[in-house]
């Protein structure tokens, strides 16, 4: 939890003056990537590489599958910049550290965040391989990122969630889906704090409570970057059958080598999308 504000804000800074001391550009799009989707890094043209632990006051990557590097460059024409590997509450961070990315991309000047994650589909449709927009969220079981003391230089303290995922954005992205001929459907993303799966009870819950998808990460973004006046597109891969659903028992290898093996489609859409995305 913030208490300090103002050495909290200090430490942003300092971590976005290191990167803008190394970017030609003030990128356009800020896109973090899930659980065993770090290839899609690949395919940033011209790439300037930072390492998590050349930017002060960066949280480390401790999960496997998760690297700890920015990558920033070009793709499809625009300037993104590519958090590969982020954070997570499971991982001992506090949500302030889970955010702290986030806020150094809105303090950077970033207007757009694509988030990606892996995620167990609750809904019976959604098997593995399966690409979800996300149009809305479940933060219930999320500790809100934006307790303790507001940070004004972002947005206020009771900040509208009407419109987290922007609708205008999982338009175009629909559009760009059906151009590559990628199939995608949408839903309701519940975020579960993890590490360990949820139980086959907590998953009837949350679909009773309306979710279409499980995950550990992505809410606490997606909140920040909302309160920072960011505008957001997320999108899940649907890696599993959430616990109860399917037949096996699930797993974090299991989980990345269905990301891996999907990764192609996921790859396509995206690029189709950054070329669509309208500045
Ligand atoms: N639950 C929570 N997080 C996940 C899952 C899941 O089933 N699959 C991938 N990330």
């Amino acid at each position: 939890m913030i208490i300090d504000t103002e050495q909290y804000v200090n430490q942003i800074d300092e971590a976005v003056t290191a990167i803008q001391a190394k970017l030609p550009f003030t990128p356009d799009i800020a896109i973090v990537l899930g659980s065993g989707l770090g290839p899609l890094a690949d395919e940033v043209e011209q790439p300037i590489v930072i390492d998590y632990s050349e930017i002060p006051h960066f949280p480390r990557s401790t999960v496997a599958g998760h690297e700890g590097k920015l990558v920033i460059g070009t793709v499809s024409g625009k300037h993104v910049i590519v958090m590969k590997g982020r954070f997570h509450y499971y991982e001992g961070y506090d949500m302030d550290m889970v955010t702290f990315p986030t806020r150094v991309f809105a303090r950077l000047g970033i207007k757009y965040l694509l988030v990606t994650n892996a995620a167990g589909g609750v809904r019976e449709d959604l098997n593995p391989g399966t690409i979800m927009l996300i149009t809305d969220h479940l933060s219930y079981m999320c500790p809100s990122p934006l307790r303790g003391s507001n940070l004004d230089e972002f947005g206020p303290r009771f900040k509208d969630m009407t419109e987290v995922y922007s609708h205008a954005l999982i338009a175009m992205a629909k559009k760009a889906a059906a151009s590559v001929n990628v199939s995608i459907t949408e839903g309701i993303y519940a975020f579960f704090r993890g590490p360990q799966y949820e139980t086959p009870a907590e998953i009837r819950g949350i679909r009773t409570l309306g979710a279409d998808a499980v995950g550990m990460s992505t809410v606490p973004e997606a909140i920040v970057a909302r309160h920072s006046g960011m505008t957001t597109l997320g999108i899940s891969l649907i890696t599993n059958k959430a616990a109860g659903l399917g037949q096996t028992e699930l797993n974090h290898a299991e989980v990345t080598q269905t990301a891996q093996e999907a990764e192609r489609n996921l790859v396509k859409l995206v690029k189709e999308i950054l070329k669509e995305w309208n500045l």
